[in-house]
């Protein structure tokens, strides 16, 4: 690959087969539900963004495992079919991943991950490739997430720290951008004490309320793009890759993350993580500058 620059965004994460099951409200403890709908779909926080990218018109590659299995192969070829180079995809002796999904009537959901093969991911070497953007999830070893971003060379480091972990102050230091949601915020000890850890730009996601970027000098609320949400599975990973996608294009993190927003708020109105991704032709069709 020499000195050039072959990849916008580098996205090193999980992928899954999401069990998504519809009802009329979450669970309770010790609640059984009837399902009122149920659907299987590609998956996985690391998946889904690496395809947000992709949709978003950016040259993308996924470093991830997928189990020895027919859903393993069905999630490579997927990669795929995306224009995602799979070339460090690999195949483990391990179940690929599952999420299990409980959508309600009013779009909330709850998802409880299987990591399956996801904790494989850097058993075999990983050599990142250069690129504009590295990019990462906590659905895998989270030493791994630290390994690859000691690698990021020039990359600007973008976490999603989701689901939220006890993150080392190695890691922390290693991010450029973290795009947490409020409750992982709340889990990481807030923007300040991130800022204070050395992230140097914190793009909290505030579901139907926006956005918010802060750095060491100030905050700026990034406006919701308004829509009926049906299904919210996948919004935060809309979000996150378009912020990605547009952060290669050299846009400013204020202007990405305002075309994020409208890729995040168009996820809500389709049901499932991947079909609901929208196209950069889609978000900017909507984005008023
Ligand atoms: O962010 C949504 C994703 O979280 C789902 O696709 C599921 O697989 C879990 O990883």
């Amino acid at each position: 690959m020499g000195d050039s620059i072959n990849f916008d965004v580098v996205v090193v994460g999980s992928c899954n087969l999401d069990l998504v099951s519809t009802t009329t409200h979450l669970p309770l403890p010790g609640e059984t539900l009837r399902t009122i709908a149920y659907a299987e779909h590609a998956g996985g926080k690391g998946l889904n963004q690496a395809v947000a990218c992709a949709r978003m018109g950016a040259r993308t590659a996924f470093i991830g495992c997928v189990g020895n299995d027919s859903t393993g192969t069905m999630l490579r070829e997927l990669l795929n079919s995306e224009g995602i180079d799979t070339s460090q995809l690999v195949t483990v002796d391990a179940p690929t991943g599952r999420a299990f999904i409980t959508v309600d009537a009013l779009g909330e959901n709850t998802i409880v991950i299987v990591a399956g093969a996801n904790a494989h991911v850097g058993n075999s070497a990983i050599t990142v490739p250069k690129s504009k953007v590295l990019l990462a999830q906590l659905e895998i070893p989270l030493d791994i997430v630290t390994q690859v971003f000691a690698q990021a060379q020039n990359a600007i480091t973008v976490l999603n720290p989701a689901p939220a972990a006890q993150l080392s102050t190695e890691l922390l230091s290693l991010c450029d951008v973290a795009v947490p949601n409020e409750t992982e915020s709340a889990a990481l000890g807030g923007t300040q004490f991130l800022l204070g850890a050395g992230v140097a730009t914190i793009v909290t996601t505030l579901g139907e309320r926006g956005a918010e970027i802060s750095d060491n000098t100030s905050t700026v609320a990034v406006t919701p793009y308004p829509v009926n949400a049906i299904d919210t599975v996948g919004a935060g990973d809309a979000f996150v890759g378009a912020l990605c996608a547009e952060l290669a294009r050299g846009e400013t993190i204020e202007h990405a993350a305002r075309i994020a927003s409208v890729a995040g708020a168009l996820a809500t109105t389709i049901h499932g993580a991947v079909p609901s991704l929208p196209t950069r032709a889609a978000v900017m069709s909507l984005y008023a500058d």
